[in-house]
């Protein structure tokens, strides 16, 4: 891939994002941001990562040139919303973009099922880090796991500055709405989650406890409701994904 036009992303992002860096290769954009005191408004971008982390402690697999993989700082100010609902604001935010796109809860996103983008935030009080990783260009054979997909792949192709530049705008739309409390990001979310009225086997910690149970809803803080029970965390499987 060519070298990206960092300017122009910025200049379109400037509103939101007003530090936005670019680098060709790293191991992971969450911990460089992490390492580095960066303000809320900073945006690392990566054509490359080598250490990638996602979600219980998986490696994430960043190839180069396939994904855009990039971290940004939020600010969480002195009194945060729900930190369940700032996990899913990015996650929207890709839904506003490609509108293909639906969501797992909390914050997988699916094209028909398999996943194009994993988010994972680290908490860094007073600022979150938050990190993804949107399947753009890749190769069949780079696909991590079967049940993952990406844009080229489902015959949606994209220019990867312009997308970025959309991608970073509507973050800035949905993180703001988080800071603001605005109730129309759980609204929309609910649109597109598609875990709603699925039975489901959630797993509490990877390989340990489950529980099974028909999704009743998304609640205000953005848990999942399993029979009317909250749960924050876990990794949700569908049973009759295609139901
Ligand atoms: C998941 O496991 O679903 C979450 C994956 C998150 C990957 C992104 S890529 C950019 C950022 N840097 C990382 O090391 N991880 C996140």
């Amino acid at each position: 891939m060519s070298v990206r036009n960092v300017q122009q992303i910025q200049d379109a992002v400037a509103e939101y994002w007003p530090d936005v860096r670019w680098v060709e290769s790293t191991g992971s954009t969450n911990a460089d941001l992490l390492n580095d005191n960066a303000a809320p408004g900073t945006v690392l971008i990566a054509d490359e990562q080598t250490a990638g982390k996602g979600r219980l402690g998986r490696q994430w697999v960043t190839p180069k040139g396939s994904q855009l993989a990039m971290s940004m700082v939020v600010d969480l100010g002195d009194t945060p919303p729900p930190l369940g609902l700032l996990s899913i604001a990015p996650s929207v935010a890709v839904t506003d973009v490609v509108p293909q796109a639906q969501l797992k809860w909390p914050n997988d996103v699916q094209i028909d099922g398999k996943k194009i983008a994993g988010i994972l935030s680290a908490l860094d009080m007073p600022r979150v880090i938050v990190g993804i990783g949107i399947n753009v260009a890749m190769r069949t054979e780079d696909l991590p796991v079967e049940t993952a997909t990406a844009l080229n792949l489902e015959g949606i192709d994209v220019d990867f500055d312009d997308f970025t530049a959309d991608i970073l705008t509507a973050m800035g739309v949905r993180f703001r709405q988080w800071q603001e409390r605005d109730p129309q990001l759980l609204v929309d979310y609910r649109k597109v989650c598609t875990t709603i009225g699925q039975e489901v086997r959630l797993e509490l910690r990877e390989g340990e406890e489950t529980v099974r149970g028909l999704v009743t809803g998304i609640n205000d803080e953005g848990e999942v409701l399993i029979d009317d029970t909250a749960y924050a965390v876990g990794d949700v499987h569908h049973l009759r994904p295609n139901q």
